[in-house]
C-alpha cells in the first residue's frame, strides 16, 4: 500500500477523485496551521475560524460518508475508523477548550499544540493507511463517485466543534441539517460583527452567543448521539 501523500494527481483518479480532495483539503490545513504560528490578534482569529470552517466540515462528511464505506469493505474498517474518529472527538474537545482560553499563555499554548499535533496524526492515518485501502478496492470513476458524495456533504455540514455529537451514523446524520444552518449563520453573524460599527458590534456579538445556547441545547438532543462508540462518548453535562 503506498500513502496517497507522494502520488500523482493522475494516479489518485484525478482531482475529483475523494483521494485528491482530502489530499487538496490536508495541504490546505497544513498551510493554515503554519500561518497560524506566526500571527496573533485579529489576523489570528481570521485564520483559526478559516480553519475550523474547513477541520470541522471535512472531518463531518468523512464521518457521514468515507468511514461508514471503510467499514463496509474491510474487517479491520472497525478498529480504523474508530481510531480517526477517537482523533476527531479530541480536535472537537481541544477547539472547545481554545475557545475558553481565550487569553494567552502556557494553557492557550498546550492546548494549540496538542492540536497541532493530532490534525498532524490524523492526516498520516487517512493517508497512510485508510485512504490507500479505498485505493486498492475501488476503481476510478467509484473514487470520483465517493468524491462527490463527500464534497456534498462536506459542503453543506457543521463548520463548528460538537463534541456530543455521534461521531457515527445515525446520531451525526440526524445533527447534521440543524447543526449546520445554526453554524453557518453564526459564521455569518461573527464575520458581521467584525466588520460593523461599534454600535452594532455588540447586538451582533450577542445574537451569535444566543445561536451558541440554541446549538447547545440541539446538540443535546438524544436522537443524536445514536451510533456513539463509548471511546468517543462524551457526557453532555460534563461539556
Ligand atoms: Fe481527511
Ligand atoms: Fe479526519
Amino acid at each position: 500500500m503506498r500513502s496517497i501523500a507522494d502520488q500523482s494527481t493522475a494516479d489518485l483518479g484525478g482531482r475529483t477523485s475523494i483521494l485528491a480532495r482530502q489530499r487538496a483539503d490536508h495541504v490546505e490545513l497544513d498551510r493554515l496551521m503554519q500561518r497560524l504560528a506566526g500571527e496573533t490578534g485579529e489576523a489570528y482569529e481570521r485564520t483559526f475560524t478559516t480553519m475550523n470552517r474547513l477541520v470541522f466540515s471535512h472531518a463531518f462528511a468523512e464521518e457521514a460518508v468515507l468511514w461508514p464505506l471503510l467499514r463496509r469493505l474491510f474487517p479491520e474498517g472497525e478498529r480504523l475508523t474508530l481510531e480517526v474518529e477517537q482523533e476527531h472527538q479530541e480536535v472537537n474537545e481541544l477547539v472547545v477548550a481554545l475557545d475558553e482560553h481565550r487569553e494567552a499563555g502556557p494553557e492557550r499554548e498546550r492546548l494549540q499544540a496538542r492540536l497541532f499535533e493530532v490534525l498532524r496524526e490524523d492526516v498520516r492515518d487517512e493517508e497512510d493507511e485508510l485512504l490507500p485501502r479505498l485505493q486498492d478496492r475501488l476503481d476510478t470513476q467509484e473514487l470520483r463517485r465517493v468524491g462527490w458524495q463527500w464534497e456534498v456533504v462536506r459542503r453543506t455540514a457543521p463548520t463548528r466543534p460538537h463534541p456530543v455529537v455521534a461521531r457515527r451514523p445515525p446520531g451525526n446524520v440526524v445533527a447534521a441539517l440543524p447543526l449546520s444552518v445554526i453554524d453557518r449563520t453564526r459564521d455569518r453573524v461573527d464575520m458581521a460583527a467584525r466588520v460593523a460599527p461599534d454600535r452594532f458590534a455588540g447586538t451582533l456579538r450577542r445574537s451569535s452567543q444566543a445561536l451558541a445556547r440554541v446549538s447547545h441545547l440541539v446538540e443535546r438532543t438524544p436522537a443524536m448521539r445514536r451510533g456513539e462508540r463509548a471511546s468517543t462518548a462524551r457526557d453532555p453535562e460534563g461539556l
